[in-house]
């Protein structure tokens, strides 16, 4: 059911107003400042909050990202659709304009949760929208089928990140090991803008920056081919994160499929799928007791957890045994800090509470956690993390991200995709559609392949 922004009130209203005051027409910015363009998860998870008081305007928002797509099947991690140059790395850093026939974009792509948005946003109101989401599916099919050629070229059925901003989850301890066999030499000297406008104590050091900015040369160097990419780039590291999320993607992008008659992307998302649940399997480590990083030209795993090794629910059915103790250690992590989710093992001595990916608690990373214990029913674990959110919202107002020790905000103000998720979640506390309303299926009946809670295999597999 759609509401009217003036039937919105108190926090849901002022988080419309944040979107409406992103918003620069057909594209949302995540914060004004900081963050002056199209960012391409960002901007996925915002039409969810559109959805719920102006679903045009969430249609649009992932029709404009998926209009950027490169003709090699990528979705870029940053549109630049308008020249803004208070922004680094810029789209001369970044050297794509000869490539893709779009506006000036990154050369890297960031989680594709976009397919189970527009599964969302179709649940809604299948009727209503069935046409939008016909011509998204080609699309969102090209572009998951790209992270399988350009970034699990040799067929593991992991997919890599080249750069640590393409898992979306820029500065996780879990990428110093792997970065510190980077040469930074060439790098030369720059200035970076985020630290004229956030507290240098919140963001990456400038040793981290000197290696970002080798790994963006490299792209540049190479004109951001694909295979060059695959075979030489000194970063090549995969993630329980984006491996899930795109995971998900396709399970919502077979249900569309399915649904909307186009057999074709069904059989391949299937396809692709197989490989990807079955690879995921190289992510689990048995010694650290959950889903982490995995360096692969080292083959080496993380020895910690991150907030991404949960979206191993969100991704889809994780046997029993296993989920079970994913959730003990995240009672455990919970009972360490005031608000969950934090970003990076409590516990761990690379824990930094207000330092970006480092500890600190996202809100859309919480909405996804928190999905994925639904599904899996540990539905008490769910509440207590959206309890939470709100919780942080009420103390530090929408900011980018939050102090899972103290609830101080940090990073940008006026975030979009904390305002987005704050409202959805309030809006649809069951997920997308309406539950009264029968003409509507809920999503469990759109998605066949949701996984069930399972309560009598106690067996690993
Ligand atoms: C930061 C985050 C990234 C996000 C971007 C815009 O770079 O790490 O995930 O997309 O900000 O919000």
């Amino acid at each position: 059911m759609t509401m009217s922004i003036d039937q919105l009130s108190g926090t849901n209203k002022r988080a419309a107003e944040i979107l409406l005051a992103n918003d620069r027409g057909g594209y949302t910015v995540p914060s004004a400042k900081l963050y002056p363009f199209q960012w391409n998860w960002d901007s996925a998870l915002v039409a969810l909050g559109f959805s719920v008081f102006d679903p045009d305007r969430a249609w649009q928002e992932v029709e404009s990202l998926l209009s950027a797509q490169w003709d090699n099947g990528m979705v870029p991690h940053i549109i630049f659709w308008k020249e803004e140059k208070s922004y680094f790395p810029g789209p001369e850093q970044w050297g794509t304009k000869n490539i893709a026939d779009t506006p000036p974009t990154s050369g890297i792509t960031q989680p594709p949760v976009a397919a189970t948005v527009i599964e969302h946003l179709l649940a809604e109101d299948i009727n209503a929208h069935r046409d939008r989401a016909a011509k998204l599916l080609p699309k969102l099919d090209r572009w998951h089928q790209w992270f399988l050629d350009a970034r699990d070229p040799e067929g593991r059925g992991v997919v890599a990140n080249m750069h640590p901003w393409e898992s979306g989850r820029d500065n996780l301890p879990d990428w110093d090991r792997p970065l510190s066999f980077i040469d930074t030499t060439g790098v030369g000297t720059y200035h970076r803008r985020d630290t004229d406008i956030v507290n240098k104590d919140e963001r990456p050091k400038k040793d981290d920056y000197d290696h970002y900015m080798s790994l963006v040369k490299f792209g540049r160097d190479c004109n951001w081919d694909p295979q060059v990419i695959a075979r030489d780039c000194p970063f090549w590291v995969a993630e329980p994160g984006m491996n899930a999320i795109l995971r998900r993607a396709e399970r919502d992008l077979i249900t569309m499929a399915r649904l909307l008659g186009h057999d074709d992307i069904a059989t391949r998302a299937t396809a692709r799928l197989a490989r990807l649940d079955a690879g995921f399997e190289a992510l689990w480590s048995e010694a650290v007791g959950g889903y982490v990083t995995l360096d692969l030209r080292r083959n080496e795993h993380a020895t910690a957890l991150t907030s991404g090794s949960w979206l191993a629910l969100f991704a889809g059915k994780v046997e029993k045994i296993r989920a079970n103790k994913m959730a003990a250690t995240l009672s455990r992590w919970l009972s360490s800090v005031k608000h969950g989710v934090p970003s990076f093992d409590p516990n761990h001595e690379l824990f930094d509470s207000i330092r970006y990916w480092r500890g600190p608690v996202w809100a859309m990373i919480n909405w996804m956690i928190s999905t994925g214990l639904i599904e899996h029913g540990e539905t008490e674990l769910a509440e207590r993390i959206r309890a939470d959110t709100q919780a942080l919202i009420d103390q530090s107002d929408y900011r980018e991200y939050f102090c899972p020790v103290t609830g101080r905000g940090g990073g940008g103000t006026d975030f979009s995709w904390t305002a987005s998720m704050s409202l959805y979640w309030s809006a649809r506390p069951r997920g997308a559609g309406t539950p009264t309303d029968a003409t509507i299926p809920m999503p469990n009946t759109l998605k066949p392949d949701t996984p069930k809670p399972d309560t009598t295999d106690q067996e690993a597999k």
